[in-house]
């Protein structure tokens, strides 16, 4: 397993692109839930965060993509707005141990 971070690493409601070895993640965190998911947008198979920072809305409920503002729920990765409507954000596994995060 490899460790991505402590959850402390990560603002609260925000969903933060990061690298790991080959992969590029987005690390989502609301409070104490975190949720991974590939950071690879279903429309063209670029990254979310071409401009940096957080792609989460203000209270964390929804990803936007930078690139061509399509909407994705945080909870699921569904787009629900803009080119990839109906495709989702492909999750990715971890474990959270001590508030340090594992992928899996
Ligand atoms: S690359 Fe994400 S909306 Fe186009």
């Amino acid at each position: 397993m490899s460790h991505i971070g402590n959850i402390e690493d990560f603002s609260d409601s925000s969903a933060t692109g990061i690298e790991s070895g080959q992969l590029r993640l987005l690390v989502l965190r609301r409070g104490s839930d975190i949720v991974i998911y590939q950071n690879i947008c279903p429309h063209t198979r670029e990254s979310l965060d071409p401009v940096g920072g957080s792609v989460a809305s203000p209270d964390g409920q929804l990803i936007h993509c930078q690139r061509h503002a399509a909407v994705f729920l945080a909870s699921t990765g569904e787009c629900i707005g803009g080119p990839c409507l109906g495709e989702s954000l492909v999750p990715v596994g971890f474990t959270l141990s001590n508030g340090d995060i594992y992928l899996d």
